[in-house]
């Protein structure tokens, strides 16, 4: 119902099925070969849900911080509030990730999609992290396209979609639309795990590329024909063959892991991104 892979949980699992291939899990191959700084000009440094590894995850603080140390994007987690506005956070409820328990005791089990944008937007998004992020708020999906507009990050937005959250894919679309001067010729990227909303956003904006999150399952046959890219699962277990496999289909390869020994794997594999709630570490491996 609502899909999650966070990079812990991809760690864990073994071997993935992608394109009839089996792909065993590698035994650590020996270091890498180095490559030149010039090989990764292209390498995609990702914040994962806007850098959660050193700031509130999915706040603008955490993708200001993320950018100022090497993220080209900041990741980030849309859904839908009550009255349909979109706001940016991971979990399907606000309890983790800010005060809504303290505010509104009696509305357990604390949903986005059971509260109102004004609801929302009374809560401290911060102060779990940390006290000096008490004045975090959860970013509205407009904010991001604005710290877009300004220059100030590249975005990846991912779509989380639930039975309580209908017609997010469209209204996604119709922000988008609304506010092309935001982003357009700017990095703008989507992703899901939803391939029948993947192909109705691609639709709706062309111009904005894709990303399949979790495509393990083997059924690629069409995915280029609305997705630019795979974010594949299992980043531990990758090996430089299913690299190649995805690419062989004129995909881009992306993948998410916070070590830096499988990003150095991951990169001389030739992975197009990675995913890392510590931007700044894979900016250092990316600098070798
Ligand atoms: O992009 C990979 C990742 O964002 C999907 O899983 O749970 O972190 O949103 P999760
Ligand atoms: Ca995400």
């Amino acid at each position: 119902m609502y899909r999650s892979f966070g990079i812990a949980a991809a760690l864990l699992t073994g071997t993935a099925l992608l394109g009839g291939t089996a792909w065993a899990s590698v035994a650590s191959p020996a270091k890498p070969p180095r490559l030149p700084r010039s090989h990764f000009a292209h390498t995609e440094n990702i914040a994962h849900r806007a850098g959660s590894g050193v700031a509130p995850e999915n706040t603008i603080a955490a993708c200001a911080r993320a950018s100022a140390s090497g993220a080209d994007r900041c990741e980030f987690d849309v859904q839908q509030t009550k009255d349909q506005q979109l706001v940016l956070i991971h979990d399907e409820t606000l309890a983790r990730t800010t005060n809504v328990e303290e505010l509104f005791p009696d509305r357990s089990p604390w949903r986005v999609s059971d509260f109102t944008l004004a609801e929302i937007r009374r809560l401290d998004a911060g102060s779990w992290f940390s006290p000096r992020f008490r004045n975090e708020r959860v970013p509205t999906l407009q904010q991001a396209l604005e710290m877009l507009g300004k220059g100030r990050a590249g975005l990846l937005l991912e779509i989380k979609h639930s039975p309580r959250s209908p017609g997010i894919d469209n209204r996604v679309a119709a922000e988008l639309l609304s506010n092309r001067d935001l982003w357009e010729g700017r990095r703008l990227a989507l992703q899901s795990f939803d391939r029948q909303a993947l192909r109705k956003l691609h639709r709706a904006v062309p111009d904005v590329p894709i990303l399949l999150l979790g495509a393990d399952d083997g059924q690629l046959s069409d995915v280029a024909d609305y997705a630019d890219a795979l974010v594949l699962p299992h980043a531990a277990q990758l090996t430089a063959g299913q690299v190649r496999e995805v690419k062989s289909r004129g995909l881009r390869v992306y993948a998410a892991t916070d070590r830096p020994r499988v990003q150095r794997r991951l990169l001389s594999f030739g992975v197009d991104g990675i995913m890392t709630g510590v931007p700044a570490r894979l900016r250092d491996v990316l600098r070798y």
